[in-house]
């Protein structure tokens, strides 16, 4: 099958690959360039463990083709930190224990970093729907409420 050339920037790297026309987004973000943080789960938009920012937007990178995504500025869980620190969303979560096996963690990282961009101060029902896309097979979502709660508290400290 014939190869498309793109280029998308990834946490702040720019990349250039050749992608068949059908290779999903997630695919070649794990596959082409090593970013492993967003994980396959169902392949059809409803568990939300591939969600990445893609232009400032949080999408589920199993719903986008990577030609689609030529020119886009992406940023995955591995973007999170700076300089090997955890982000403050990240530090929630391990003190709240937000997290078990993990395989939701990235998506459900990302999906809560962007909502806390956009609501710094939200109350947990509005915690529980921006989370809504995102499918926790372990830890019954509390603790993940509680993570960012308490990362929205922190940047209320800031205010
Ligand atoms: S793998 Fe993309 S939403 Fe489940
Ligand atoms: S921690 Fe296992 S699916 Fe969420």
């Amino acid at each position: 099958m014939s190869e498309h050339d793109i280029s998308v920037t990834v946490n702040g790297e720019q990349h250039e690959l050749s992608v068949e026309p059908r290779t999903l987004l997630v695919t070649a973000l794990r596959d082409e360039l090593g970013y492993t943080g967003a994980n396959v789960g169902c392949e059809t938009g409803r568990c939300g463990a591939c969600t990445v920012r893609v232009n400032g937007e949080a999408i589920k990178s199993c719903t986008r083709l990577a030609v689609q995504a030529d020119g886009s500025e992406i940023e995955t869980v591995e973007g999170l930190g700076e300089n090997g620190d955890l982000s403050a969303l990240q530090e929630r979560f391990q003190e709240h224990h937000g997290l078990q096996c993990g395989y939701c963690t990235p998506g459900m990282l990302v999906t809560a970093e962007t909502f806390l961009r956009e609501n710094d101060d939200p109350s947990r029902e509005e915690i529980r729907e921006a989370i809504e896309g995102n499918l926790c097979r372990c830890t019954g979502y509390q603790n993940i409420v509680d993570a960012i709660e308490a990362t929205a508290d922190q940047l209320g400290e800031h205010r």
